[in-house]
C-alpha cells in the first residue's frame, strides 16, 4: 500500500474545483439556514420584521429558499458530481481548468446577485425561480458549461461502465436545463429593466410553474441527491450496493414518473379535474420507485448493521434514507385530492417540505461531506465525537420541526373547515393564526438545533482542513491511503 495514494489521486483528478464547491456549500448552508431560523422567528414573533423592508419575511423567504436549495444543495451537487464522475470514470474532469472554474464563479455570482435583488425587492414571483431575467441568463450559461464538462468527462472515461450515480446526475442536469428554460420564458419590460412578464398566462402559467416546481423537487432535490447516495452509502459501508439491478429500475421509473405529477400542487383550482387525477395517480405510483431506492440504500448495510452503533457518518446516511422514505410516503398521501383539501393551505405542506429538505437532502449531504472532505484534503476527520453530537442536534431539530408543523397544519386545516350548529364557520381566521403561535415557536427552536449542528460541522471541517496542513501521523497516513484506494 502506498502512502502517496492520496496525493497521486490529487494530481490525477481535479480536486481543486470539488474543494471550492464543498466549502461554498458549507457557507451557503449556514447562511441559508440562518435565514430559515430568522424567518421562522419572524412568523413566531412578527416584531422581528422591524419595519425594515429588506428583512421582512416576504423578502427573506426567497433568500432562504434560494440559499438552501441552490447555494447549499446546488454547490454540494456540483462538488459531489464532479468528484464522483472523476472517480467512477477514472478520468480527469474535462474542460481544463477554465470551464469547471466558470461553473463555480458563475454559480456563486448568480447566488450573490439573487440575494441582493430579493432584498432590494426584485423578484419574478415564481417560487424557486424568483431570479430576475438577467440572472436567469447567467444560470443558463453556467448550466450549459456544466453539462458539457460532465458529459465530456463521461465520454472520456477510462472505464467501460457508467456507474449508476452518474445516470442520476445526468438526469438531474438535463431535466434542470429543460425546467429552467421553459419556466423562465419571460418578456423583459425593457432591456435596461429587471422586470419582465411571463410568456404564459392563467392556468397554463400555473401549470408551467408547478411542472417546474415539482420537478425541481424530483430532479434537483431528489434524483441528484440519489446520485450522491448511490456513491457514498456503499463507500462508507465498505460494501457494494445491495442490488444494482434495482438501482437501474429505480432510475428509469423515477425519471419517467416525476414529470407527470406537478399538477398535484394545483388540486381544486381552475385546472381541469382530469389533470389533477392524472397527477394524483402518478404521485401514488411514485411511492414504488422511491421506496425501492430507499430499500436499496438501507439494505446495502445488511450484514453490517453494527456500524450504526459505531459510525456516525453511516448514521447520517441511513437516517437520511429513512426520511427519504418518510417524505415520499407523505407526499403521495398529500397528493390525494381529499387529503390535499385539508393540507393545501396549511403548514402541513411546509412540514412535508422540511422532512424532505432537512431529513433527506441536508442529512445525505452532511453524511457525504464527512466522508468526502477528509479524503479531498488527504487527512482524517478532526473529531468523530463531534459528528455524533451533530447527528443528535440535527435529528432533534428535524423532529421538532416536522412534529410542530403537523400539529400546526392539521389543526389549522381542521379549524378552517369546522362549522357550528348554524352552519357558520366555527373559528375566525385570526383564531387560526393565534393557534399557530406555539407550533411556530417550536419550529424556530427545531431550526436553531439544526443550525447549531451545522455550525459544529463547520468547526469540525475547519479543524480537519487546517490539520491537513500539518504532517500527518503514520496512523493517519495509513487511514488516508486506505480510504483513497
Ligand atoms: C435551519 C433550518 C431551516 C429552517 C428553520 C427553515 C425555515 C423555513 C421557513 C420558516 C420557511 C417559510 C415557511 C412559510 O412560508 O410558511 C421555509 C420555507 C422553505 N424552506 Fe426552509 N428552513 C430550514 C432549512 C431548509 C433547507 C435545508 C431546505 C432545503 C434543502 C429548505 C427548503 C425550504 C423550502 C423549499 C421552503 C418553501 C416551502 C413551501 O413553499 O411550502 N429549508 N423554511
Ligand atoms: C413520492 C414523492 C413525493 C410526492 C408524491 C410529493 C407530493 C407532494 C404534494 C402533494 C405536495 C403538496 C402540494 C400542495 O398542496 O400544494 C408537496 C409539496 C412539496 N414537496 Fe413533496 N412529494 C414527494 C417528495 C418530496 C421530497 C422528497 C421533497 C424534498 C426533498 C419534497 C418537497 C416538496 C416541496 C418543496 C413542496 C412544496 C411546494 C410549495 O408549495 O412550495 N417532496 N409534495
Amino acid at each position: 500500500m502506498s502512502t502517496t495514494t492520496a496525493s497521486v489521486a490529487t494530481e490525477q483528478y481535479n480536486y481543486g474545483i470539488v474543494k471550492k464547491f464543498a466549502i461554498m456549500a458549507m457557507i451557503w448552508g449556514v447562511l441559508g439556514m440562518l435565514a430559515g431560523v430568522y424567518i421562522a422567528s419572524e412568523l413566531a414573533w412578527p416584531f422581528l420584521n422591524f419595519n425594515i423592508a429588506e428583512i421582512t419575511f416576504g423578502r427573506l423567504r426567497p433568500v432562504h429558499t434560494t440559499l438552501v436549495i441552490f447555494g447549499f444543495g446546488g454547490s454540494a451537487l456540483f462538488a459531489t458530481s464532479y468528484y464522483i464522475v472523476q472517480r467512477t470514470c477514472q478520468a480527469r474532469l474535462w474542460g481544463g481548468k477554465l470551464l469547471p472554474e466558470l461553473t463555480f464563479w458563475g454559480w456563486q455570482l448568480a447566488l450573490v446577485l439573487g440575494v441582493i435583488t430579493y432584498m432590494a425587492g426584485y423578484t419574478q414571483g415564481r417560487e424557486y425561480a424568483e431570479f430576475v431575467w438577467p440572472i436567469d441568463l447567467l444560470i443558463t450559461v453556467v448550466w450549459v458549461i456544466y453539462f458539457a464538462v460532465y458529459a465530456m468527462t463521461l465520454v472520456k472515461r477510462s472505464q467501460p461502465h457508467i456507474y449508476v450515480a452518474n445516470w442520476f446526475f445526468m438526469a438531474f442536469i438535463l431535466a434542470t436545463a429543460l425546467l429552467h428554460i421553459f419556466n423562465n420564458l419571460q418578456v423583459p419590460v425593457a432591456w435596461n429593466s429587471l422586470e419582465s412578464y411571463a410568456l404564459f398566462a392563467g392556468v397554463q402559467d400555473a401549470m408551467t410553474q408547478w411542472w417546474y416546481g415539482h420537478n425541481a423537487v424530483g430532479f434537483f432535490l431528489t434524483a441528484a441527491f440519489l446520485g450522491m447516495m448511490y456513491y457514498f452509502v456503499p463507500k462508507q459501508a465498505g460494501r457494494p450496493i445491495y442490488s444494482y439491478r434495482l438501482s437501474i429500475v429505480h432510475f428509469w421509473a423515477l425519471s419517467f414518473l416525476y414529470m407527470w405529477v406537478g399538477a398535484h400542487h394545483l388540486h381544486w383550482t381552475a385546472l381541469p379535474d382530469w389533470v389533477s387525477t392524472l397527477a394524483a395517480t402518478f404521485s401514488i405510483l411514485l411511492l414504488l420507485p422511491s421506496w425501492g431506492g430507499m430499500i436499496n440504500g438501507i439494505m446495502t448495510l445488511s450484514g453490517a448493521w453494527e456500524k450504526l452503533r459505531t459510525d456516525p457518518i453511516m448514521l447520517f446516511l441511513i437516517t437520511a434514507l429513512a426520511f427519504y422514505g418518510m417524505s415520499t410516503f407523505e407526499g403521495p398521501m398529500m397528493s390525494l385530492k381529499s387529503v390535499n383539501a385539508l393540507s393545501h393551505y396549511t403548514d402541513w405542506t411546509v412540514g412535508h417540505v422540511h422532512s424532505g429538505a432537512l431529513g433527506w437532502v441536508a442529512m445525505i449531504t452532511i453524511g457525504s461531506f464527512y466522508h468526502l472532505i477528509p479524503r479531498l484534503w488527504g487527512t482524517t476527520l478532526y473529531s468523530t465525537k463531534l459528528v455524533f453530537v451533530h447527528f443528535w442536534l440535527a435529528t432533534i431539530g428535524v423532529v421538532l420541526y416536522i412534529v410542530a408543523l403537523w400539529v400546526a397544519g392539521i389543526g389549522q386545516g381542521l379549524m378552517l373547515r369546522a362549522f357550528d350548529q348554524y352552519g357558520n364557520l366555527a373559528y375566525t381566521f385570526i383564531e387560526t393564526v393565534s393557534f399557530l403561535h406555539i407550533p411556530y415557536v417550536v419550529r424556530a427552536i427545531g431550526g436553531a438545533f439544526f443550525l447549531s449542528g451545522m455550525l459544529l460541522m463547520s468547526y469540525n471541517i475547519y479543524m480537519t482542513i487546517s490539520g491537513a496542513r500539518q504532517p500527518a501521523s503514520d496512523e493517519g497516513r495509513d487511514a488516508v491511503a486506505a480510504a483513497a484506494r
